[in-house]
C-alpha cells in the first residue's frame, strides 16, 4: 500500500501505464513544486529503466501543449499541472497524439481522463493536503511496487516535502494530511526530520543578527528591519555572536543558547505589544533533510524551496533540477548567485507595494506591477505583501503584471480564513478571465490568470462580483 492509500488505485493504473511506454516526455511547472516533482517521477522512471525527457513550462496553455503533442514521444507524464488543462490535453489524447498520464494538484478541468492522479479526485484538499511533488512522490512509490528490482523510492519523500513546503501547504506551521504521512515515510527512511524550532527563515545560512532583522512573519518592533535594534539585543544575551571573525549562525548555537535567544525573544516580542498567540508563532514545526550537511540552505526545506523557486522562476530550471538530483558543485553554486538576486527582486518588489499601495474595489484590493515586477515572482509578492503596513490581511489580494505586450499575468492570494468563508480563488481567477478573454485556474486560496492587456478594470468587476457571491 503507498503512503495515501485513497490514491492507490489511481497510482497504480498511472505507474502500470508508464512501465508500459516506449518513450515517456516528463512535463512540469517552473517552480519549487514543479523542479521537485519533476526530480521525483524523473529519478524513479531512472530507476525503472524508463527512458525519458524532462521539460518545464511557465504554463500548460493550449500553445504549449500543441508543442508538446508535436514531439514523438507516446507518452507524455504531466507533473504540478496538466489537471486544469484537461479539455486540451484530453483533444490530443483522442486525435491519438500522446498518451497523457497526470500527477497534479491543480482545481481539475470538465474532461476526464484514465491516467489522472489528483488528490482533489479522491475529497483531498489540493492546496494543503498533497502538492505536485506530494502526487509524484504517491506515483514514484507506485512505479516502484509495480516494477522490478527498484528501490522503494521513499528516499524521495525529501524533496516531496520540500515541494509542499514551497508551495506553501503547512498549516498553522505544520504539514498536514497526506502531506504528513510523506514525512512519515521520510522519517522512517532517515532522510527527513520534523523538528521544533525557531521558525524565522535562514536558520541554517544567515548571521545571527540578519536572521532577526530579516523576519517578516512575525515583527517585533525594535528588532524586525532593525540592524542595529537586532544587534544590541543579541549583545545583551550571555550567547557567543562571533567564531573567528564572523556572525555564527542559529545552526552554530547549542541548544542551551538556542533556548536562551528564544526566550528573549518571545519576551521581548510580548514586551512590545506582540499578541501572544503570534508571538508564539516564532516557534513551529521545521523539515530538515538529514542528508544534507549542516549549515546548506539545502538542509531545511523553506530554504531549499527558496532556492528553487530562484533558478525555476527565472529560466533555470535546468539549474534547480540539476539540484535536486544532487549536484552539490556547479549547480548549487549557480543555484545561490540566483538567489541572491531572487531575494533582491522580492525585497523590491514588496517596497514597491508598499510605496503604491494597493486599491480598493468592494470585496477585495489590488495592486498593478506593470513591468516593475516579473509576472513569475509577483504572486509571491502579492502573497508576501498580505499583512505589511496598508495592505488588509482580511481580503484577497490581486497583483497584475505585464506578461508582454498584449497580456497581463494575474495573481490572486487569500487566507485559510477567507477559504473557510467560501473564497475560491481558483474558481474567480478561471471565472474572470474568460470572461474577459483569458484563462486561468489554480487553488481557493491561491490562483493566477492570463488576460488580454487593457481588459484589467473589466477583469476586476467581474472578479469582484465573483468574490461577492462566494462570501455570502
Ligand atoms: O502552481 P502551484 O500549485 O505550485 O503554486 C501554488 C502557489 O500558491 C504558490 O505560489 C504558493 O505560494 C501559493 N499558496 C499560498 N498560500 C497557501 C497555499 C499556496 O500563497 N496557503
Ligand atoms: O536540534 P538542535 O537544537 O540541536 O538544532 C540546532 C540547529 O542545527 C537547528 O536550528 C537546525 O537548524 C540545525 N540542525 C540540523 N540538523 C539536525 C539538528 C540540527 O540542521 N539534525
Ligand atoms: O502564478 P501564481 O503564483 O500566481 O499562481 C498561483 C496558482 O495558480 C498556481 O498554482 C498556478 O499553477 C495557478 N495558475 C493557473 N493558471 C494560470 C496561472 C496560475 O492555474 N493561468
Ligand atoms: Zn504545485
Amino acid at each position: 500500500m503507498g503512503p495515501v492509500p485513497d490514491l492507490d488505485e489511481r497510482a497504480t493504473a498511472c505507474a502500470r501505464r508508464l512501465h508500459d511506454a516506449e518513450s515517456v516526455l516528463l512535463a512540469s511547472h517552473i517552480d519549487a513544486d514543479g523542479l521537485t516533482s519533476a526530480a521525483i517521477a524523473s529519478t524513479a522512471l531512472e530507476r525503472a529503466a524508463l527512458p525519458h525527457e524532462v521539460v518545464f513550462k511557465k504554463q500548460l496553455d493550449e500553445e504549449e501543449i500543441a508543442s508538446i503533442a508535436a514531439r514523438e514521444y507516446d507518452t507524455v507524464l504531466f507533473t504540478d499541472f496538466g489537471s486544469g488543462q484537461l479539455d486540451d490535453i484530453t483533444d490530443h489524447e483522442h486525435a491519438g497524439d500522446f498518451q497523457p498520464v497526470i500527477a497534479d494538484h491543480h482545481q481539475p478541468a470538465d474532461a476526464t481522463t484514465e491516467f489522472h492522479l489528483n488528490p482533489l479526485l479522491e475529497g483531498i484538499d489540493g492546496a494543503s493536503e498533497l502538492s505536485g511533488a506530494g502526487a509524484s512522490y504517491v506515483l514514484a512509490r507506485a512505479l516502484a511496487e509495480t516494477g522490478e528490482d527498484s528501490p522503494d523510492n521513499r528516499d524521495l519523500a525529501a524533496l516531496a516535502i520540500v515541494g509542499a513546503v514551497g508551495d506553501m501547504q503547512t498549516v498553522d506551521g505544520e504539514l498536514v494530511g497526506a502531506n504528513e504521512a510523506i514525512v512519515a515515510d521520510g522519517a522512517e527512511a532517515g532522510v527527513v526530520e520534523e523538528a521544533t524550532d525557531l521558525t524565522l527563515y535562514g536558520t541554517q545560512t544567515r548571521p545571527l543578527p540578519k536572521l532577526l532583522e530579516y523576519g517578516n512573519d512575525v515583527r517585533i518592533p525594535g528588532i524586525s528591519n532593525d540592524e542595529q535594534g537586532a544587534v544590541a539585543f543579541l549583545q545583551e544575551l550571555d550567547v557567543d555572536l562571533q567564531t573567528d571573525g564572523g556572525w555564527r549562525r542559529w545552526v552554530d548555537l547549542s541548544a542551551d543558547e538556542k533556548q536562551t535567544v528564544t526566550s528573549a525573544l518571545l519576551q521581548r516580542a510580548l514586551e512590545r505589544g506582540v499578541p501572544s498567540a503570534k508571538a508564539q508563532r516564532l516557534v513551529g514545526t521545521t523539515y530538515r533533510l538529514l542528508d544534507e550537511s549542516k549549515g546548506s540552505e539545502l538542509r531545511d526545506a523553506s530554504e531549499f524551496s527558496t532556492l528553487l523557486n530562484a533558478t525555476a522562476r527565472y529560466e533555470r530550471a535546468d539549474v534547480g533540477l540539476a539540484v535536486c538530483l544532487g549536484d552539490r558543485d556547479e549547480a548549487l553554486d549557480q543555484a545561490r548567485k540566483l538567489l541572491e538576486n531572487h531575494r533582491r527582486n522580492l525585497s523590491e518588489g514588496l517596497d514597491k507595494v508598499s510605496k503604491q499601495g494597493v486599491e480598493q474595489t468592494e470585496h477585495l484590493q489590488y495592486f498593478d506591477a506593470g513591468g516593475e515586477i516579473r509576472e513569475t515572482i509577483v504572486g509571491i509578492v502579492a502573497g508576501m505583501a498580505l499583512g505589511t503596513d496598508g495592505v488588509d490581511p482580511d481580503r484577497p489580494i490581486i497583483a497584475f503584471a505585464q506578461k508582454n505586450d498584449e497580456e497581463m499575468k494575474v495573481s490572486a492570494r487569500g487566507t485559510g480564513r477567507l477559504v473557510g468563508r467560501g473564497l475560491d480563488l481558483s474558481t474567480v481567477m478561471k471565472t474572470a478571465s474568460r470572461a474577459v478573454g483569458g484563462d486561468g485556474g489554480g487553488h481557493d486560496i491561491a490562483a493566477g490568470a492570463t488576460v488580454p492587456a487593457g481588459q484589467e478594470e473589466a477583469f476586476l468587476e467581474e472578479a469582484d462580483a465573483v468574490i461577492a457571491e462566494q462570501l455570502n
